[in-house]
């Protein structure tokens, strides 16, 4: 896919990632971008940033009348919807211990917000012979997250669900990319390196930490080759490979990095 006369959704899109795959996109020549988050304001100050292509929205993609909704509106504005890019996501930052609220909203936002957005857009998109889905899902979704359970078990749910997605309906014209980036210096990632939480130091002595523009380059060349994994980092292909191999070797070596991280 190029991006040229596109229309486009993008939830999670006032900040981090998704504000530069908004940008990004609307450089490339898209017709529409809606950008659709938790927080109002901030997903305007994006659009309006952008320009009159642009629009914002307000919604929690953990509800699904309001996700549905935001699908209608796009369609029946624009005519149609050909990427869309669920990219809202959130971290827990504990282990075992995080109550059942906070493993629910990891799954509610990481996974069932997908499965939402693709019930909504895929009848129109089928219809119309073609479309793409673009899930940002994570390096943790093919490997782990040290330090947070939920996030490490819902990034690898959401793997497999755009897995299963490309899968199913490839031949009749979806295209499905999962976007895993490792470290990408966002809010999410910054705020847990300056507070020196481990997750973040295992990340950060992991492989580069990214800037959002650069996630946003390697979309582009993803989406422009339809690719389904598209991977910022490209070790983390490596890192994969190694753990599939050798799944206790893999661990043996992230449990030594997390002991010289915290010696
Ligand atoms: N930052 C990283 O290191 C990193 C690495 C791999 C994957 N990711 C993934 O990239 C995506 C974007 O994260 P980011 O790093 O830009 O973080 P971020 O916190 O800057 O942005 C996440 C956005 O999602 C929105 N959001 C959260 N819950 C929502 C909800 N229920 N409804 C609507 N919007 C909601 C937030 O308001 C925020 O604007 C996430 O899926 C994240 O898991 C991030």
């Amino acid at each position: 896919m190029n991006l040229t006369d596109r229309i486009v959704v993008v939830t999670g899109g006032a900040g981090g990632i998704g504000a530069a795959l908004s940008r990004r996109f609307a450089a490339e020549g898209a017709a529409a971008v809606v950008i659709a988050d938790l927080d109002g304001d901030a997903a305007r100050a994006v659009a309006e940033g952008i320009g009159p292509l642009a629009h914002a929205k307000a919604l929690d993609v953990t509800d699904e009348d309001q996700v549905r909704a935001l699908v209608d509106d796009t369609e029946r504005r624009y005519g149609r919807i050909d990427l869309f890019c669920a990219n809202a996501g959130v971290t827990t930052g504990g282990g075992v211990e995080v109550d059942d609220a906070g493993w629910d909203r990891a799954w509610r936002v990481n996974v069932l917000a997908h499965v939402y957005s693709a019930r909504a857009v895929l009848p129109g998109m089928l219809a119309r012979g073609g479309g793409h889905l673009l899930h940002t899902c994570s390096a943790a979704g093919v490997l782990t997250a040290v330090g947070d359970a939920a996030y490490t078990a819902t990034k690898h749910a959401s793997v497999g669900f755009a897995e299963w997605l490309a899968i199913t309906y490839r031949d009749r014209g979806i295209r499905v990319s999962a976007l895993c980036p490792q470290g990408v210096d966002t809010p999410m990632l910054a705020d847990g390196i300056v507070e020196g939480h481990l997750g973040a130091r295992v990340i950060a002595a992991s492989g580069a930490v990214l800037t959002p523009d650069q996630v946003a380059d390697a979309t582009i060349a993803g989406l422009a080759e339809e690719r389904f994994l598209i991977l910022p980092h490209p070790e983390v292909a490596d890192y994969a490979r190694r753990r599939a191999e050798d799944p206790d070797g893999w661990q043996a070596g992230l449990r030594k990095l997390v002991r010289r991280l915290t010696a």
